[in-house]
């Protein structure tokens, strides 16, 4: 039976930051997400995760389902996993343990890890790799046998500092019977810490088998320390969601600049065109152009929607809605199937009913708008008096002209009418003309919708 726990109590001093290090973003979720989403498939009786005195933040993040515990002083790693020993059940015969700043490791690697250490009978197994060289890792130390010995901290050991070395990941399989009889055993460096890795040397010297296994891909030991070791992450990371996209039949021009969250769903035979960003809950149906110089966030797009130089935030657009260039859809937005939003157009909190048409210059806010509306180049919508947000409702296949301002809280009959120019401040009954400053309401003329 396993338990498996993350180390996450770390400062994380080389990142200079005020957020947590495993609260940083890769690929748009928060670091520590990953370790644990890795150990979801895994046949693990209980998870742990250490954390700092101040992990509130971190538990918010994380949620509920796992199992807390608090390291009050940040005294190095071995001394993070020794405060777990009081709440890991004695029946729990392996540990499985890894870093919260260790994030591209599989589950696959993870899974071939345990059973290595399972078959081998070994007190420690390692996942190591000399296929990929970081800065700053743990160094394996192997005898003429080729047995592990020895890891060895790049820092505390300057005597080879140019050599290419078999690198320690930070993620261990330990018997734990093994390891609450030894841990306290462990002696602090210069630094004051407790250092895990020196279970090793610990391990090796009594004779006890310390085994290794490397994984699927070399990047998984990738840990995260300060920001240049981020972005390599983050490279890692858009470069597998864009070749994951791009085999589900999605085609992406320019690929690399292109960012895609790990939280968005693209349909097939959409095209995304460079500069294009596609972050948090957004959902892309099918046969949808998008970009370039694209931003969209958290919104639903309905398939064969065209959007172009523009940004979409918290919105909804259903089917074959287009957009842009030079427009700004922001939150609580809904466009129906259909609708057409030209350049230099803003729509905050508002519906659009079906086939409506907003080609030029445009701001509309807090609106319901029907149906096949017609809304004319420069419209306002002013919906806020000073004092508060007001709506505005305009019915379907009414015809807004050219420059309207619709003074909010104001409602437009359907097919009513505004002239160019018109300022309107009362509501306007179905089928009528209104125009002028105020807007008054004049005969109306016989007219044919389309004829524009
Ligand atoms: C550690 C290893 C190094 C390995 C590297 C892999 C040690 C001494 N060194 O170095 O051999 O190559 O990871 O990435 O273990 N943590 C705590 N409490 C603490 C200190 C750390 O929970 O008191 C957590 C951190 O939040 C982090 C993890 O343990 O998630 C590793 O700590 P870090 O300080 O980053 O160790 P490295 O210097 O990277
Ligand atoms: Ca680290």
């Amino acid at each position: 039976s396993w338990a498996a726990v993350i180390l996450a109590a770390g400062k994380g001093t080389r990142m200079r930051s005020r957020v947590p290090k495993v609260l940083h973003l890769i690929g748009g979720r928060a670091m520590i997400l990953y370790p644990i989403e890795a150990l979801r498939p895994l046949p693990l009786r209980q998870t742990f995760i250490v954390v700092g005195p101040d992990g509130e933040n971190l538990r918010n993040v994380i949620g509920g389902e796992w199992e807390y515990i608090v390291q009050n002083q940040p005294l190095g790693t071995g001394h993070a996993l020794a405060q777990t020993q009081k709440d890991i059940p004695q029946t729990i015969d392996n540990i499985l343990v890894l870093s919260g700043d260790v994030p591209l490791i599989s589950s696959q690697s993870l899974s071939h890890m345990m059973s290595h250490h399972c078959a081998s009978g070994a007190a420690i197994t390692l996942l190591t790799t000399d296929r990929f060289q970081q800065r700053g890792l743990g160094r394996i130390l192997r005898n003429s046998s080729g047995q592990i010995t020895e890891i060895i901290e790049e820092v505390e050991d300057e005597a080879r500092s140019h050599e290419a070395f078999e690198l320690n990941s930070g993620i261990y399989c330990f018997s734990s019977q093994w390891l609450w009889d030894n841990m306290q055993n462990l002696s602090p460096h210069d630094n004051g810490e407790f250092y895990l890795t020196d279970m090793v040397s610990m391990a090796a010297k009594s004779g006890q088998k310390v085994e290794s296994v490397s994984p699927k891909d070399s990047m998984e030991i990738l840990g995260i320390n300060n920001r240049i070791d981020l972005a390599q992450a983050e490279e890692f990371m858009q470069r597998r969601t864009r070749d994951g996209w791009m085999k589900k039949g999605v085609t992406l021009l320019n690929p690399s600049s292109i960012f895609i969250d790990v939280t968005v769903e693209i349909g097939m035979d959409t095209t995304i065109y460079p500069n294009t960003f596609l972050t948090g809950t957004t959902r892309i149906g099918e046969q949808c152009t998008i970009g370039p110089n694209t931003t969209i966030r958290d919104s639903i797009i309905g398939d064969n929607c065209r959007i172009q130089t523009s940004m979409i935030e918290e919105a909804t657009l259903e089917e074959g809605v287009d957009v842009g260039p030079y427009s700004h859809i922001r939150p609580d937005s809904h466009l129906e199937q259909g609708v057409h939003i030209g350049n230099f157009a803003e729509v905050k909190k508002s519906r659009l009913g079906r086939g409506t048409k907003m080609g030029h210059f445009s701001y509309v806010g807090d609106a319901t708008i029907g149906a096949n509306v017609n809304i004319g180049a420069g419209t306002i919508t002013c919906n806020f008096d000073g004092l508060r947000k007001n709506r505005t409702i305009i019915e379907d296949d009414a015809f807004i002209g050219s420059d309207s301002m619709l003074v909010a809280p104001v409602r437009i009959g359907p097919r009513a009418i505004t002239g160019a120019g018109s300022v309107v401040i009362h509501d306007v009954p179905a089928d009528a003309l209104v125009v002028g400053a105020p807007a008054q309401i004049k005969e109306k003329p016989e007219r044919k919708r389309g004829s524009d």
